[in-house]
């Protein structure tokens, strides 16, 4: 009977999102649930899993097929440049899956690894001569960098048609102007995430919680393209939890651990949570409460297994966008 129901309320959210509320009581008097226990309220009902590792592995084999054509067809493989400067343990981790992910699918993987005391001027020369090498169609300077190198100066000299992470003001003013060409990897993940959902995301009341320049504010113009109604909340945002019942689409970008309580998630809404954080018996969560989140959301990213996977995912795809323009394919 609860599938039964769970299968109904997912076609009528399709049909009519922005009533998702509406429909979900409507569900929930009808369900077993309810005669039950006499009352009319929201149904308990588990979410729909989003699962992004899934979904990466799929995407991934897709990519790694096109590579291959495209390999063979232009005589070199894609080839992605990542620069790491520092100690940072957590970067390095970030790095390794990077480069890891990109030998799986046949790329071409150039690795630097420079000291913490790596002057500006000098990062500034490296990536003027990867700017200019032929056989590198990403380059990728993994963040945070040392405190003595400023972030923007680095990343505004990244050309453009190789900045695969998807930061240069060039290519976030695609995105704003409607005609993205490279993506910041975190929110095209997202968005992928969410078209997994079967939704048309148009008029939908969008919250984004996070207004950093790698997620919250791309993010905020992915959802616009996508003709979501959207809302960007942050740390002067006076009532969140306001912002957060009325959403239909929650996507957590705060960097604060369990900081969206499950109770504030309106029933049927979709919640995506780009947060990771390790609890002190060394397991993963993220910016939303899951399980009672999950107990009244449609659809829920995992931590770990939901967003992390795709932000990689979508770097590999990034590059061989990026190959496919200097090749000219
Ligand atoms: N640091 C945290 N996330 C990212 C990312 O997506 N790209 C880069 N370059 N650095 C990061």
């Amino acid at each position: 009977m609860k599938y039964t129901i769970r299968k109904h309320m997912k076609t009528s959210l399709r049909n009519f999102a922005p009533f998702a509320v509406k429909v979900t009581i409507i569900a929930g008097i009808v369900g077993s649930e309810a005669c039950c226990n006499n009352a009319p309220t929201m149904m308990t009902t588990t979410a729909e899993i989003l699962d992004g590792k899934a979904l990466a592995n799929r995407l991934r084999e897709e990519l790694r097929k096109e590579a291959a054509e495209l390999i063979q067809k232009h005589g070199r493989a894609p080839g992605l440049a990542v620069i790491l400067v520092g100690d940072d343990p957590a970067s390095h981790v970030y790095v390794r899956n990077k480069k890891s992910g990109c030998e799986k699918m046949g790329f071409s993987s150039f690795s630097f690894e420079l000291p913490a005391n790596t002057s500006q001027q000098h990062l500034l020369g490296l990536i003027t001569e990867l700017n200019q090498d032929p056989k590198v169609d990403g380059i990728l300077v993994q963040l945070p960098v040392p405190a003595h190198i400023n972030s923007e100066t680095i990343l505004e000299a990244i050309d453009p048609g190789k900045d695969v992470d998807g930061f240069h003001p060039y290519n976030i003013g695609r995105l704003i102007a409607r005609k993205p060409a490279l993506r910041s990897c975190t929110p095209y993940g997202c968005m992928k995430l969410l078209e997994e959902t079967g939704l048309d995301l148009h008029g939908m009341e969008s919250v984004i919680v996070g207004a950093s320049n790698i997620v919250g504010r791309p993010m905020a113009m992915e959802l616009l393209l996508a003709g979501a109604t959207v809302t960007v909340c942050h740390r002067f945002t006076r009532n969140l939890q306001a912002h957060i019942e009325r959403a239909d689409i929650v996507v957590a970008a705060a960097g604060k651990q369990g900081l969206i309580q499950g109770e504030w998630i309106k029933p049927g809404a979709i919640v995506i949570d780009v947060g990771i954080h390790r609890r002190a018996n060394g397991t993963l969560t993220g910016d939303v409460a899951f399980d009672s989140a999950s107990k009244r959301a449609g659809w829920i990213t995992p931590v770990p297994g939901g967003v992390g996977p795709m932000t990689i995912t979508m770097l590999l795809a990034n590059t061989v966008q990026a190959f496919k323009t200097h090749v000219g394919d």
